[in-house]
């Protein structure tokens, strides 16, 4: 029987390795899904929902409350909650009132109970009642008919239910046997609400129907973005003839670009921008989700008497504007809307992540370059890795351990013919200053031998089949169960197993990968749980599925930081994610392919993730399927290279494509991008302790940085690092030039390795070869580097300090440094960090300190100073700091209008001024 299992266990995972491309037929499209039929055809006249104001009750100053009637089912009542909220933000809660079941509400999302801010009710008759709050905020609700429209700075932005798309799917009692709906209503008993079946896979849907649509508007908008994640265009696209986006956490083998299929993570949070408003509505909700987006025209005309102050611009001759309109759909759960209204960018990010938190500050070896493989086979070919970077000088901060280290898939084991001493593979690497990552999935062999299943076993820790018994599916190592971390104490006891004692061979020097955690079930419908399993709390997989990887990834995020005493900073990396997963992760793009079209899709699929508050991002470095030629391969370094998550990754497969392999001319091209990274670490670091604070990421569109700059709307093949430094990966194989648009009307580019400037709101066709990444530092900025090259980053924390001042048309610029040990709480805990401000003007470049309370010992110092842009050559160069006075050597080149500063000194702890005269 055992042998005939391995053998099934066997066919099963040849069959996965082996099939070429995504097959569709193996995920439902919206027709398939009962749910999202019946809400894409939901399209009345008119709403049948109405507010009743009457029933208005001021619960406290911010947070309204009134019933919401559907004026054709007078039975079924709803609740609205209105609630006011800090930074220009609206909540909007609707539930029903005395259910026949409980509707799920999201747990461990927001980080707070989000704080209400006072309301001012500026109107309120019999229809509409009008309230401004925050700063620019507005909002009136319409009762007759039921619809919501916002404002910010008196701009009308959005509007909810203004197609009549609102359809709340109440729970209701089951159709008698006999066929003769419960409620005596035909609607009642429609194909698929009370069953379905997808392939072979029957949902036993006890709970009948449950689900929620409705239309959220963006007025006069063309472009919205987000709602990662798909394999997609950044600008969302239409799906007039597609299905609409679908957010279901699903492991698509083989996935395809440019469709709305889901992918491994799901955050139901749109951004809308234009040159006037960035705007946000976030659905706080777990269940399998589907949007439908559409470019269409408003047409003004009965809409207000005033319009064109309204828009804050003017419509046309017909008197249309732009709207963006979208429809979503869940399958259960309540609505629990979210509005941000900006308007800034920068207001947006800081609005989404006061609710959802902000990626904290990684440690700083985790934003420098990983190594990875499916798989490293022993410790010899760890140590044989470790030593080709050695051997061929090119900085490497972590190696990965994949699937096959472990003893037969048995999580928190090791395979000990392989792996006989790991503490000491681990100890050898931190000689060299580096780390290791091993894989930990959450299917947990099914095997008495096995002490984790054994023990989670006879507790009871197993997610449940409808029926109560364990559930029971197939992955990695064949028959498997799953742990059901909504259970606190499940969660809790998951988090220990990364404790030193339960994780044996682990060491401090040892961080976690979690892989398959949408979860990924071989045998299951659509590759995951059964819709009607059963979690904690009796809530069905229906309503919580998109949460499970999370609270995977969250728990080994505890693990980690309890086996240090809260000491050092965990680093997990998760494929699985939904809204407030940043708080703990940083997320891959997961399964893509060694294609020029992969490369080219991985900077709009980053892009969505990092305006949804996922910023510490990336894709794995080659394609994770099949063999890139060595061209490909050097374009992806590159490219990631200048991306938040860099690491190289591949198929057990594929060819080994270490950086060394291809050529020596390649490596040198690979090296040089690897070092480059290193290079700008003080500014990545720099910008994700600024996310950190501000919940701005580190990897942004354009028009984060230029709003008003309509030509950047639908920019994806560049993007911004920062305020600092534009990125223009080449993802095409055979060119000899790139066309880079420069943003920003009076800004000025400088070319990072020429110096050349280019100006804004201009195209520039730009030729390159095999050694060029086109990227430009925006002139205003001062960018921190370190030039110095070391084997790893942690090497390198007291090393001296390089700026690069480029100056903008004002002859001004402005940066900063953020340093510390890079991997302790010491920052938070003892205030031990630096964080610099420098500003360039009238001649002279000052560094201050933006935190007097703030102490980091180091000795690093200001080795040079690049000043970009400068006019002439300055007769006298001067420094002080302190007491101190230095005149430092300089030379200039009249062409490149490039100051080179050396040697000038100062601790980088300290204050001080340079003066050119
Ligand atoms: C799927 C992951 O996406 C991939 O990165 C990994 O190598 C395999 N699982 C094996 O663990």
């Amino acid at each position: 029987m055992i042998r005939f299992i391995h053998l099934i266990s066997l066919i099963l995972l040849l069959n996965i390795s082996f099939i070429e491309n995504v097959d569709r037929n193996n995920f439902k499209t919206c027709e398939q899904s009962a749910f999202c039929r019946r809400q894409r055809k939901y399209k009345p006249d008119t709403t049948p929902y109405e507010v009743d104001l009457s029933s208005m009750k001021t619960i406290t100053n911010g947070h309204l409350q009134f019933s919401l009637l559907n004026t054709l089912k007078s039975h079924v009542k709803l609740q609205l909650d209105l609630y006011t909220l800090q930074h220009n933000s609206l909540r909007v809660k609707i539930n029903e009132i005395n259910p026949v079941r409980k509707r799920y509400e999201v747990e461990r999302v927001l980080v707070s109970e989000p704080k209400l801010v006072n309301v001012n009710i500026t109107k309120s008759d019999n229809n509409q009642i009008e309230g401004r709050f925050d700063k620019t905020a507005r909002f009136i609700l319409n009762a007759k008919p039921f619809r919501l429209d916002l404002f910010t700075n008196d701009i009308f932005v959005m509007s909810v239910n203004s197609k009549n798309m609102f359809n709340f799917e109440h729970y209701r009692k089951k159709p008698a046997s006999d066929g003769a709906p419960a409620e005596n209503n035909a609607e009642d008993n429609e194909d698929g609400m009370w069953e379905e079946t997808f392939k072979s896979h029957h949902d036993s849907k006890p709970h009948g129907p449950s689900s929620i649509g409705i239309d959220v508007n963006f007025l006069n908008f063309e472009n919205v973005y987000g709602i990662p994640e798909h394999a997609d265009a950044f600008s969302l696209r239409s799906t007039h003839d597609t299905d609409p986006y679908r957010l279901f956490n699903l492991d698509i083998f083989e996935y395809d670009i440019k469709n709305p299929m889901a992918l491994y993570g799901a955050i139901p949070y749109m951004l809308a921008h234009n040159e006037h408003a960035t705007v946000g509505f976030f659905w706080l909700n777990a269940a399998e989700g589907w949007i439908d987006v559409s470019n269409d025209k408003l047409n003004t005309k009965n809409l207000f008497s005033t319009i064109t102050s309204f828009f804050g611009t003017k419509s046309n001759e017909n008197n249309e504007v732009p709207e963006v309109t979208t429809h979503w759909m869940f399958e259960s759960g309540i609505f629990d809307g979210f509005f941000f209204m900006g308007p800034t960018p920068n207001d947006i990010f800081k609005q989404y992540t006061a609710l959802t938190g902000a990626t904290p500050t990684p440690p700083l070896w985790s934003i420098a370059y990983h190594q990875c493989r499916w798989n490293y086979n022993d410790e010899d070919d760890v140590r044989g890795v470790n030593n080709g970077f050695e051997q061929h000088q090119i900085p490497v901060d972590v190696i990965w351990l994949d699937i096959e280290h472990t003893n037969g898939k048995r999580y928190f084991t090791w395979d000990t013919s392989k792996f006989p001493n790991p503490e000491k593979m681990q100890d050898d690497l931190a000689v060299y200053g580096r780390k290791m990552i091993t894989i930990s999935d959450p299917h947990i062999k099914k095997d008495d031998g096995y002490q984790v299943y054994a023990d989670a076993k006879s507790r009871g820790y197993f997610v449940k089949s409808k029926d109560g018994s364990d559930y029971e599916g197939w992955c990695w190592p064949g028959s498997s169960m799953w742990l059901d971390y909504f259970n606190p104490e499940i969660y809790k006891w998951y988090s220990q197993r990364y404790s030193y004692d339960n994780y044996k061979g682990s060491t401090p020097n040892l961080f976690i990968w979690n892989d398959m955690n949408e979860p990924s079930v071989f045998n299951g419908p659509e590759v995951t749980f059964p819709k009607d399993v059963v979690h904690y709390g009796g809530w069905e997989n229906r309503d919580v599925h998109n949460l499970y990887g999370m609270l995977q990834h969250m728990a080994t995020f505890d693990g980690l930081l309890e086996r240090s005493n809260g000491n050092i900073r965990p680093f997990i990396l998760t494929r699985s994610f939904f809204a407030g997963s940043q708080r703990t992760s940083a997320v891959w793009t997961g399964d893509n392919a060694a294609q020029w079209s992969h490369l080219k899709i991985a900077v709009p699929m980053l892009l969505s993730l990092s305006v949804t508050g996922i910023g510490f991002i990336g894709a794995d470095v080659g394609g994770f399927f099949f063999n890139p030629d060595a061209k490909l391969l050097v374009r992806w370094y590159q490219a990631a290279a200048f991306q938040p998550f860099f690491r190289e990754h591949a198929h057990i497969d594929t060819a080994r494509r270490e950086p060394w392999l291809f050529g020596d001319d390649n490596t040198r091209l690979i090296r040089q991008a690897i070092e480059q990274r290193y290079s700008y670490l003080p500014f990545w670091y720099t910008l994700f302790y600024r996310q950190e604070k501000h919940g701005v990421p580190p990897m942004l569109p354009l028009w984060a940085n230029f709003p008003r700059d309509t030509n950047t709307f639908k920019t994806e093949d560049s993007y911004m690092v920062g305020n600092g430094l534009l990125v223009y990966p080449v993802t095409e194989a055979d060119i000899n030039q790139v066309s880079v648009y420069f943003p920003g009307q009076n800004t000025v580019w400088y070319d990072i390795r020429t110096f050349t400037q280019h100006n804004g709101s201009e195209t520039a066709l730009i030729n390159v070869d095999m050694e060029s990444i086109p990227i430009y530092q925006c002139g205003g900025t001062i960018i921190p580097q370190r030039l110095r090259k070391r084997r790893a980053s942690m090497l390198a924390i007291h090393d001296p300090i390089t700026l690069v001042v480029a100056l903008d048309r004002n002859h001004e610029a402005e940066g900063e440094l953020y340093l510390d040990d890079g991997q302790t709480y010491d920052y938070r805990q003892k205030h031990a960090f630096i964080h610099r401000r420098f500003t360039f003007k009238n001649n002279e470049l000052k560094s201050i300190s933006l935190d007097s309370s703030a102490k980091f010992e180091t000795d690093a110092w200001i080795e040079r100073i690049v000043i970009v842009g400068y006019p002439k050559n300055p007769s006298r160069v001067e420094i002080n700091s302190g007491d101190k006075q230095a005149i430092p050597i300089h030379s200039y080149q009249d062409g490149s209008q490039v100051l080179i500063i050396r040697r000038p000194g100062p601790a980088v702890t300290t204050d001080w001024t340079l003066t050119l005269s």
